[in-house]
Formats: structure tokens, C-alpha cells, sequence
């Protein structure tokens, strides 16, 4: 059995060009990293809000978990995905009746074990559980399971994603920001061996606004009026970031962001 693990975590698909820039993309990154488990946010992959049952599966040929947010609500079809596939994740400090769990353990490379843990943040976002509360009961049972646990912190406010980095250093492998759709350059070791990124950028058009076509937002600035709001096409981004883990101690060994950019030939 290898001492490390390789995960790549890819930030959050928006619509039909996210998962065209995952077909472009991706490929070079398993080719580079080889990882052992991928993991990526599919919140927004639908349609550039929610996801459906056909997304969900498309989605399941490239990743091992699909993690999400606040968005993962705005598909009926998402949330039916919620109910039977315990791979798809919902926010564990959402209230407990909702469907969906916030953690699943994935086995990998003939048996270890990777714990994957969505969290969403509380300022400027609805209220919520505490996440920092709802990390610690969640971890009490995945640390029984496994030392190898990766943290996808769903939240707008850097802030808090910096403050539950700290919050869990040495008590998870990684926590990686997602929400924000714009990657940070603050990817580092944190000294207890927690990797921390605060936001893993997106996977969409490029020439966008948060991966929204970028007249649209400027619409919605301009009048302040609810507008339509489309997935931006063309060239193609995917942001990720891979990481490095101890299998035995779950602390992080590297961490390392990644944006390809270029175009697809599919329509
Ligand atoms: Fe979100």
C-alpha cells in the first residue's frame, strides 16, 4: 500500500461549459497527478444553478464525490438525487430534516479510506448551523473511520473560511473554500498539517462574470432588477487543486492550485 494519497478537488462546475471545460481539461490533470480520488463541487452544473439526475451521472464518470452548497437546492431533480446517492453531498449543518448527508467515507486504491466533509459558511449567507459545531460532530464520527479527511467549506466570507482553516489544523488532511468562483493564491501547510486553500476558483467560461455571461451581471449592476442569468460560453476554465496525503498521519505533504484555460471544440 502507497504512505501517500493524491486527491485533486476541482472547484465548482457551472452549467454545460464547466463539464465541456472538465472534458478538456481534466485529462491533462490525471495525466499529471494520477489521483487516487477526485473530488469536485457540482453545485451550479445544471444549467449554471442546482443539478439533475442526467448532470449527477455525467458528473459521477469524472468524480468519485460531488460536494455542493447553498445551490444544491434549486433542482427538485437535485434534491431527489440527495435522497439516493450518498456520494452527492449537501452542506452538513443544514437542518437535519433535510435530505442528503454532509459526509461520505470513499474507499480508494484497494482500501484506503478518504473522508470527504461539506460544510457551508454563515456570513453574508443564509443562517445556518455552526459549521465550526456541526465540523466537530461530523469529524467525531469520520475520525473513527479515518485520518484522510478533506473539508469543502462552501462560504463567501474569507474570513471564516480562513478562521474553521485554523479551526481544524491538525484535525483534518484539507479544507478547501468554494462559493466565491475566484481561486485564491493563499494555498498553503498549515502548521498541524492541514492543507488550506481559501477558494478553489471555478470551472466554466472564462470570459465571464463568475462564470454567469458577463452582460447579464453587468445588467443586473446596472438596473439592480432580477435578470436572467446563463452560463458564459467559450473559452474554458477549469480551476483545481491537488493535494498530497500522508495516508497514515492524514497530514498534508503539498498542496498545488491549477487553472487551464483554452478552448473546446465541442458544441
Ligand atoms: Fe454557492
Amino acid at each position: 500500500m502507497p504512505d501517500k494519497i493524491r486527491v485533486l478537488f476541482v472547484g465548482d462546475v457551472i452549467g454545460r461549459p464547466g463539464r465541456r471545460a472538465l472534458n478538456l481539461h481534466l485529462p491533462a490533470l490525471v495525466e499529471k497527478y494520477s489521483p487516487s480520488i477526485i473530488i469536485g463541487n457540482g453545485e451550479n452544473a445544471a444549467g449554471g444553478i442546482g443539478i439533475t439526475e442526467d448532470v449527477c451521472r455525467e458528473l459521477f464518470g469524472k468524480f468519485d464525490v460531488i460536494t455542493s452548497g447553498n445551490h444544491i437546492w434549486d433542482k427538485k431533480e437535485g434534491i431527489e438525487c440527495l435522497k439516493r446517492e450518498p456520494r452527492l453531498l449537501r452542506p452538513a449543518n443544514y437542518p437535519d430534516r433535510n435530505p442528503g448527508m454532509g459526509a461520505y467515507v470513499c474507499e480508494v486504491n484497494g482500501g484506503i479510506k478518504v473522508g470527504v466533509l461539506n460544510l457551508q459558511g454563515r456570513v453574508f449567507m443564509e443562517p445556518l448551523e455552526c459549521p465550526f459545531r456541526a465540523a466537530d460532530e461530523s469529524l467525531e464520527n469520520l475520525r473513527m473511520q479515518t485520518n484522510v479527511i478533506i473539508v469543502d467549506f462552501h462560504a463567501e466570507a474569507t474570513s471564516e473560511k480562513q478562521a474553521l482553516g485554523w479551526y481544524l489544523d491538525g484535525k483534518v488532511s484539507a479544507v478547501i473554500g468554494t462559493h466565491t468562483h475566484v481561486q485564491t493564491a493563499d494555498e498553503k501547510i498549515l502548521p498541524e498539517g492541514t492543507a488550506y486553500l481559501t477558494d478553489a476558483g471555478m470551472t466554466g467560461g472564462y470570459n465571464s462574470v463568475i462564470g454567469i455571461k458577463k452582460e447579464q451581471a453587468i445588467q443586473r449592476f446596472l438596473t439592480s432588477r432580477p435578470h436572467r442569468f446563463e452560463p458564459a460560453k467559450g473559452r474554458l476554465i477549469l480551476s483545481a487543486v491537488y493535494l498530497e496525503i500522508d495516508i497514515h498521519s492524514g497530514k498534508a505533504l503539498r498542496i498545488k492550485t491549477e487553472n487551464l484555460i483554452g478552448n473546446s471544440s465541442e458544441e
